[in-house]
């Protein structure tokens, strides 16, 4: 019995109407779990979305030693206080791409730590190399045991306490910024990141744990620099999950599509110019609010959505993880579009899945396509290689005609909070259902 999502398409029809709500961000709770290794007492955390990635960090976190309680509505206590060493489950690291992220805290903590190479959405090679260097500078000696891609790997900080370092990335890394602000907190002396990822996530976290007595600088800007301290102390402060971008982004994607007036509340619209600015460009009335962002369209002016050239870019341009749903956007669109995806090898690995629902999708090359629109989709069985085109098929069989099957809704559920219950309050049919072999239960 495998777990599917049934979508009944619109046709292009443009229908949607209501409000749709935004969970906590993702890519923001799972940085924050992580932080609670350099607390001295529990830390508490609100608006954090019921997702598997969440429930994955949660179980290495307690496989670790730590307590995790679920308090419902989004609030969860994590103490780590019983926490005696930094070595990781090989089984559970395995699966997200995001324990590497544990990986600072525990050895400013601990002074080693012992992991498997990150697994994670197959969306190209993704690999530590950032994150093995900066220890090393750190004064870390780095010992790797196992064949390419089933590595393991054991750091140990000499001495059993990290150094502060000055370290220029080559390329700028969200989790390997996250990663080094972490390890910098209980290093000895200042660290110093250069080069460093943008992602408002980082500039939250930097400044709830400052709140809590680190002292981190320049979170926000290329340059930050930790100076290192004591265990953190909370003393009863609460995380506050910011909302989660990219899925007020493609609810906004959604809405440019096939919206009559559709709002999308409980987000943060201002970490979202780039895909709001491009959205105008191309035709697409929207009206921003404090946490909102409305699609209203007069039934009886016809609008007109034109092609537009994507770029993904570190923030705050284009976001990769927005990619996919703006490709299927762009099938609706009148002319050529080019995308290039500049950050994964692997993003557009999904297009041919789009072609066989009758897009005009052609590939230059893993990085590159031309999208040639409007086209008509129809209704596909299709299986999402990864979270992000998981939601991009959600989108394109909403978008289609007849009735589309997702298939590997695992993969959806990773990152989205129950999104067919928010998707059908604005007028979307989707069901979760259950298919073993070709029939449906
Ligand atoms: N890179 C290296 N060496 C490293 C690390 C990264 O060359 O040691 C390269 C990568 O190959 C990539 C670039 O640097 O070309 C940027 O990757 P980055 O490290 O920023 O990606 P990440 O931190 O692994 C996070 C998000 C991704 C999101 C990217 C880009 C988390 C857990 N993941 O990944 O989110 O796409 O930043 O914004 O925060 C998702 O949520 O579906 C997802 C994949």
């Amino acid at each position: 019995m495998k777990e599917v999502f049934l979508i009944k398409g619109l046709a292009g029809a443009r229908k949607l109407v209501g409000e749709i709500p935004v969970k906590g961000a993702k890519n923001a709770a799972l940085k924050a779990m992580a932080s609670a290794i350099l607390f001295s007492d529990k830390l508490v955390m609100k608006n954090v979305p019921e997702i598997e990635d969440v429930n994955r960090m949660g179980d290495l976190l307690v496989d670790l030693g730590a307590t995790i309680e679920h308090k419902g509505n989004g609030v969860l206590e994590i103490s780590t206080e019983e926490m005696y060493d930094g070595k990781m489950s090989d089984e559970i690291a395995k699966r997200l791409r995001a324990s590497i992220v544990l990986t600072g805290p525990l050895l400013s903590r601990f002074g080693t730590v012992h992991f498997p190479h990150p697994g994670g959405c197959v969306i190209g090679a993704r690999p530590i190399d950032l994150f093995l260097e900066g220890f090393k500078k750190m004064g870390a000696t780095v010992a790797i045991s196992g064949e390419k891609g089933k590595a393991h790997y054991v750091i140990s900080a000499k001495g059993g306490k990290l150094r502060g370092a000055e370290l220029f990335f080559r390329n700028q890394s969200v989790t390997g910024t996250e990663t080094f602000m972490m390890a910098g907190v209980l290093a000895e002396g200042e660290t110093v990141i250069k080069n460093a990822a943008l992602e408002p996530e980082i500039e939250a976290l930097a400044d709830f744990l400052n709140g809590c007595g680190a002292k981190i600088h320049g979170a926000g800007t290329p340059t930050i620099t930790i100076t290192g301290t004591q265990k953190l102390k909370s003393k009863g402060k609460a995380y506050v999950t910011t909302p989660d971008r990219i899925e007020a982004g493609s609810f906004l994607v959604i809405a440019a599509l096939l919206g009559k007036d559709v709002t999308i509340t409980k987000c943060e619209p201002k970490h979202l110019e780039s895909l709001i600015e491009l959205l105008r460009y191309s035709g697409v009335p929207i009206k921003v609010g404090k946490n909102t962002i409305t699609v209203k369209i007069d039934s009886k002016k016809k609008i007109s959505l034109n092609a537009v050239d994507v770029k993904t870019h570190e923030y705050p341009g284009f976001p990769t993880d927005i990619q996919a749903p703006m490709v299927v956007y762009l099938t609706q669109a009148k002319g050529d579009s080019l995308v290039f995806e500049t950050i994964f090898e692997g993003r557009l690995n999904y297009v041919e899945w789009l072609n066989r629902m009758g897009a005009e999708i052609t590939m230059f090359d893993p990085h590159r396509v031309k999208i040639s629109g409007p086209t008509k989709l129809n209704s596909k069985e299709l299986e999402s290689p990864d979270l992000r085109a998981g939601l991009a098929f959600v989108i394109a069989g909403i978008v289609a005609k007849g009735e589309s099957v997702i298939h590997n809704v695992y993969n959806i559920d990773r990152g989205y909070e129950k999104v067919e219950e928010r998707l059908q309050a604005i007028g979307v049919s989707i069901k979760r259902a259950y298919m073993a072999d070709s029939d449906i239960v």
